[in-house]
């Protein structure tokens, strides 16, 4: 059943986050819902723009309407990720989307709520919620790189004044974190001081956090023994996220991690079976240790275990 992230984080707040996973393609699809299933989690479906036009945008919506029936049982919102104006206004018209995002974070403050404003007012005509940043992560996002010494992080004056400027519905904030499987190239944090002056000045408010894979470095060690060479990956302290459930952060992005289960399941197949041609083969292993990936993260989030309660509220 697809619903708001609106309808989750009211079920969700200040007790757990919801997990929102990237997908791109038919095997991230199954091992999502199935993970989600086993876990019994309601949960978060986003899409980037990369993604939509990797192969066609109508071939992840086809997926998706697909695992629903597949999964009559799963809860889940539909989200742009990282949308620029356009995408979210072809989102808003599809009718596909529950949610969209739209990224202005890179632009001046002004001109980041006069975009977000626009969205908001399309979107909310239609039903359909919107999340919008403030602040600067570091790493690379699709239109936008930042180095990790200009990531700015949000001002918590100043996210009150954004929202209540833009009527946005939930808002992703820099707190420390960064895109990809490079974080924290210094020690390893998450700005709790920032977060918590920010959910002083919007109690209630749904939070979101962005560049939230853990980068499990048993996982990178398995990529690099088998061929691999991502040296210093590093990733976000995984028990962190129930403190930050307490302090408002109600959704959090993970991407990277399932590209590294992909990339650990394929170069370890390929190794051991280098007489083997059948795409099939790994993506068995793959759908298996993906929904094994997403039930365990669940189980951090504190969305495990939570669908029974949540199907009641929607
Ligand atoms: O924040 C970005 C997400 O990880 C999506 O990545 O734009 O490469 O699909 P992508
Ligand atoms: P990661 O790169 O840490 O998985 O972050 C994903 C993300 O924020 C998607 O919007
Ligand atoms: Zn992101």
């Amino acid at each position: 059943m697809i619903v708001t992230t609106k309808q989750l984080f009211e079920a969700a707040y200040g007790k757990y986050a919801i997990g929102a996973y990237n997908i791109n393609n038919l095997e991230q699809t199954m091992g999502l819902f199935r993970g989600c299933m086993d876990s019994q989690a309601p949960f978060i479906i986003q899409i980037s723009k990369g993604a939509r036009s990797y192969t066609h945008k109508a071939m992840l919506e086809g997926l998706i309407r697909a695992a629903d029936q597949v999964f009559p049982e799963a809860v889940f919102a539909v989200h742009l990720d990282h949308g620029d104006e356009a995408a979210c206004y072809d989102c808003i018209e599809s009718g596909f989307y529950s949610s969209v995002m739209i990224d202005a974070s890179h632009e001046p403050f002004e001109k980041n709520v006069e975009i977000t404003k626009r969205v908001v007012e399309a979107a909310h005509a239609r039903g359909i919620v919107v999340e919008a940043e403030l602040g600067q992560l570091g790493g690379v996002e699709e239109h936008v790189r930042v180095n990790e010494g200009d990531a700015k992080l949000t001002d918590p004056d100043q996210a009150k004044e954004f929202v209540e400027l833009t009527g946005c519905d939930s808002l992703a904030c820099a707190i420390g974190t960064s895109h990809g499987a490079f974080k924290f190239s210094g020690s390893q944090s998450l700005h709790f001081e920032v977060l918590e002056m920010i959910q002083q000045r919007l109690p209630g408010f749904p939070l979101v956090m962005h560049g939230s894979s853990s980068v499990p470095q048993e996982e990178v060690a398995r990529i690099n023994a088998a061929g691999g060479n991502l040296k210093g990956a590093k990733g976000v302290n995984e028990d962190e996220f129930a403190r930050a459930a307490t302090l408002g952060v109600t959704k959090v992005n993970i991407d990277t991690d399932g590209r590294l289960v992909w990339t650990r399941v394929h170069r370890e197949f390929f190794r051991d079976f280098p007489e083997k041609f059948d795409l099939r083969d790994p993506g068995k292993i793959f759908m298996a240790e993906y929904a094994k990936f997403i039930a365990h993260k669940n189980e951090k989030l504190g969305s495990a275990g939570r669908l029974a309660e949540v199907r009641k509220l929607v």
